[in-house]
C-alpha cells in the first residue's frame, strides 16, 4: 500500500494540552529511545518483524535522537510522538514498532530506566556527603563540644561523635536507596497493556538489552505497579528529613559561633550590611518539605487506583522526579558545606562545660562509689539548683552531698575524681562505652564508617 493513512490518534479536544505529558516526558526521551531499540531488536530476533523493517526503524530512531526532544511532533506523550516521527520517516511499516507492546508497559519501563540513573546519582551524592563527614570527623576526634537535648546543654561530646551520628544515618539511607534501586531495576516490557501478548516475544532478552536484572513477571503487576516509585521517593524523603536535621544543627551552631560556615555557603543581606546568613543550609533544611510533599503527592495519587492502568499514573511520576532532583542537589550542597566548615576548637571547649553539662559525670562517679544512681542524681540536681544552672564549686557540691547523703562528698570520691568529672575533656574521655564519644570509642566508629563507604 502506498501512502500512510492515519487518523489523528491524539484528539483530546479542548483538553488536549491538559492531557499531554509530552513536555514532562523530556525526562524519559532517551529512555524511550532505548526501550524502542531494545524492543524492535527483540522483535527482529524473534522473527516477529522483518530485519529490514527493523533496520529502517532503528535508523529513524537515530535521526529522532539527533533532532532531539524539542523536534518531536505533537503528541499525547513522548511514546506516541516518537512513534509518529518513526512513521513519518519509515512509512506505514514504522507502525510495526508498537507490535506486542502498549504504552502502559512502555512508560513503566522508561520510568524505571531513567530512575535507575537518578537513584545512582542520589546514592553518589549521599556517599560523597558521608565521605565529607568522615574526613572532618577524623580531624576532630579530640575536639570537645557541647552536646544538646531539648536544645539545652546536656553533656559534652566531640565534633567527630556529632558528625558520625549523621554519617551512620546516611549510611542507612544509602542502603535504603540501593534497595530501592534493586527493585526498580526490573523490566516490565512485554506486559503490553497488562494482559500480555500472543506474539512470541522474549521478555528476558529486552530486559537484558536494557540492562535490567530481570523482568517484573506478572504482566498486570508490571503495567500497574508503581511501588518502586513510592519506595524510591520514600527513601529520598527519609534521607532529606535527616539531612534537614543536620542543616538545622549547623544553622544553630553557626548562630552560637560554634561552627564557621565558609563564605561560599553563606549569604549577605541586601539591606543589613553586617549580616552573614546561613541561607544555603536553610535551603537544604527546606528541601525536606519538597521531598515529603513529593512523597505525599505520589502516594495520594496512587492511593485507591484499581488495576490495571489508569491515566492518573501520568501525574504520579513527576512527583518522584521533583523529589530526586531536589534531594540529590541538597545532598551535594550539604557535602560542600560540611567539607568547608571550620570548628573553632577553643570556643567549643569553653562552651562544652556550660550549663553544668558535666553533672551526669559527677553523679556517675558517686554511683560508681556505691551510691544508688537515683540518690546521686538527687545530689547533683540539688547542686545544679543551688548553682543556678552554672557549674557548682567543690564546696557547694560537698555541702549538698552533706544534706542529701549525710556525709561529705569526699568520703565517696576523691577531690581529683570530682575535678576530673567536672572537666569536659575528661568527661568525654571517660565515656568510652561502645559507640560513645571518648576518642578511642570514636576511632572505632571512624573505622566502621570508612569501611562502610569503601
Ligand atoms: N503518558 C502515559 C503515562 O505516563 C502513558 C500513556 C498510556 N496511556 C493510556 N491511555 N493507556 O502514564
Amino acid at each position: 500500500r502506498s501512502g500512510v493513512v492515519r487518523r489523528d490518534r491524539f484528539s483530546g479536544g479542548p483538553a488536549r494540552g491538559f492531557m499531554s505529558s509530552l513536555a514532562a516526558d523530556e525526562r524519559i526521551f532517551a529512555a524511550d529511545l532505548a526501550v524502542d531499540r531494545a524492543h524492535v531488536v527483540m522483535l527482529a530476533e524473534q522473527d516477529v518483524v522483518d530485519d529490514d523493517v527493523v533496520g529502517e526503524i532503528l535508523a529513524a530512531l537515530d535521526e529522532i535522537e539527533a533532532a532531539g526532544h524539542g523536534a518531536l511532533p505533537e503528541g499525547e506523550d513522548v511514546h506516541e510522538a516518537i512513534e509518529t516521527a518513526v512513521v513519518e520517516r519509515v512509512g506505514e511499516d514504522g507502525g510495526k514498532m508498537h507490535t506486542a507492546r502498549s504504552r502502559n508497559d512502555e512508560v513503566a519501563t522508561c520510568i524505571r530506566h531513567r530512575l535507575r540513573e537518578d537513584l545512582l546519582e542520589s546514592i553518589e551524592a549521599t556517599v560523597a556527603l558521608r565521605e565529607a563527614l568522615v574526613e572532618v570527623a577524623a580531624e576532630h576526634v579530640d575536639t570537645v563540644m557541647p552536646g544538646y537535648t531539648h536544645l539545652q546543654p546536656a553533656q559534652p561530646t566531640t565534633v567527630a561523635h556529632f558528625l558520625l551520628s549523621y554519617e551512620s544515618a546516611f549510611a542507612r539511607d544509602t542502603a535504603r536507596l540501593l534497595d530501592a534501586y534493586d527493585r526498580t531495576n526490573r523490566s516490565p516490557l512485554g506486559a503490553a497493556a497488562f494482559a500480555g501478548t500472543p506474539f512470541d516475544i522474549d521478555r528476558e532478552r529486552t530486559a537484558e538489552l536494557l540492562g535490567f536484572d530481570g523482568v517484573v513477571a506478572n504482566s498486570m503487576d508490571a503495567s500497574a505497579g508503581r511501588d518502586f516509585l513510592a519506595e524510591s521517593t520514600a527513601a529520598l524523603a527519609t534521607h532529606a528529613t535527616t539531612l534537614s536535621g543536620l542543616a538545622e544543627d549547623l544553622v544553630i551552631f553557626a548562630n552560637k559561633g560554634h561552627v564557621d560556615l565558609a563564605d561560599e555557603y553563606s549569604s549577605t543581606s541586601s539591606i543589613m550590611p553586617q549580616k552573614v546568613n546561613p541561607d544555603t543550609l536553610e535551603l537544604v533544611r527546606a528541601v525536606a518539605g519538597d521531598a515529603v510533599g513529593g512523597l505525599s503527592g505520589l502516594l495520594t495519587t496512587l492511593k485507591g487506583l484499581p488495576r490495571a492502568y489508569n491515566r492518573d499514573l501520568q501525574r504520579a511520576t513527576p512527583h518522584a522526579w521533583e523529589t530526586v532532583d531536589a534531594v540529590s542537589e541538597a545532598t551535594a550542597v550539604a557535602a560542600g558545606a560540611v567539607a568547608t566548615a571550620e570548628w573553632p576548637e577553643e570556643t567549643l571547649e569553653a562552651a562544652s562545660g556550660e550549663g553544668f553539662s558535666t553533672a551526669t559525670g559527677v553523679a556517675d562517679a558517686l554511683a560508681m562509689a556505691g551510691v544508688p544512681f537515683r540518690t546521686a542524681h538527687e545530689v547533683l540536681a540539688a547542686a545544679a539548683e543551688r548553682a543556678d544552672g552554672e557549674t557548682p564549686d567543690l564546696a557547694t557540691l560537698d555541702a549538698v552531698a552533706g544534706d542529701v547523703l549525710g556525709e561529705s562528698l569526699f568520703t565517696y570520691v576523691s577531690r581529683e575524681r570530682v575535678e576530673a568529672a567536672l572537666d569536659p575533656v575528661q568527661s568525654v574521655a571517660s565515656r568510652d562505652s561502645a559507640g560513645g564519644p571518648a576518642p578511642e570509642a570514636v576511632a572505632a566508629q571512624l573505622d566502621d564508617a570508612e569501611a562502610g563507604i569503601d
